[in-house]
């Protein structure tokens, strides 16, 4: 569960002591199993999408997840929350996706000796096995993608916080990820341009100038955002 009370986030901006509102006070309580989030380039989606796993925290009001404060328990908020960035270059850090895994697997505590199997095994299961010692940098985007989740998913996280995960990549990777995702067995925060996507969520919150703007069931929601957009659906 995800639980907003007011959390609103400021940034000082420019020279001088000029303090931009990056969110607007937010409350809502996300028990859904799939939350996505919607809403244009520079909306305040990924500062959302920040709040919740402790990377961003708010300048006002608190941010819970499983009744954990990002504030004050954020080595907890993190152990039980996964994210994912758009750019999965930005997270894997090792040379080879088997030491990516691997890494991953010592915050969980497996003794060194049984993570080099137990990192072959999750790669396997992300369709990855037979790239397990190649060079990150040889990976497709898509491939690049499965493995910044394998490596998050592998540390079992309650809550994946996925920004955009799947904008970078072409539509068979996009499948594959998406698939991926439909599948787990947590509680998924996705942010997302792609309204489909959007629309498979159980529920849907619009971002615009920094404030929820729509926060519905998500044919509701979506077609708010296109018709905010002024488009039609
Ligand atoms: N640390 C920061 N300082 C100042 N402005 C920021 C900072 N982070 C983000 N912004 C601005 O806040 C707005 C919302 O950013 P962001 O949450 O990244 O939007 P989105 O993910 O929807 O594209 C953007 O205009 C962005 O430029
Ligand atoms: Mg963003």
């Amino acid at each position: 569960m995800i639980e907003l009370e007011g959390a609103t986030v400021t940034a000082y901006a420019g020279a001088g002591d000029q303090v931009v509102t990056l969110l607007e006070p937010t409350t809502c309580t996300l028990t859904e199993r799939r939350v996505a989030v919607v809403g244009a380039n520079g909306s305040g989606k990924s500062t959302l999408a920040r709040l919740v796993n402790g990377l961003a925290l708010p300048s006002a009001g608190v941010v819970r997840v499983d009744g954990l404060d990002t504030a004050h328990e954020g080595a907890a908020v993190r152990r039980r929350v996964g994210f994912t960035f758009t750019d999965p270059d930005a997270q894997l850090v090792m040379p080879t996706p088997l030491e990516d895994v691997a890494l991953s697997l010592r915050r969980l505590d497996v003794p060194a000796h049984e993570r080099e199997h137990r990192a072959r095994e999750v790669l396997a299961r992300f369709g990855l096995g037979d790239r397990a010692d190649v060079p990150v940098h040889a990976l497709s985007g898509g491939q690049k993608q499965l493995l910044a989740l394998a490596g998050v998913l592998a540390t079992e996280p309650s809550v994946l916080v996925c920004d955009e995960p799947t904008t970078l990549l072409d539509l068979r990777w996009r499948r594959v990820v998406d698939e991926l995702l439909d599948g787990l067995d947590l509680q998924l925060l996705l942010v997302t341009h792609d309204l489909d996507a959007a629309r498979r969520a159980d529920r849907v919150l619009v971002v615009d100038g920094g404030r929820v703007v729509a926060d519905d069931l998500p044919d509701v929601a979506v077609d708010a955002y296109v018709a905010l957009m002024g488009g039609t659906s």
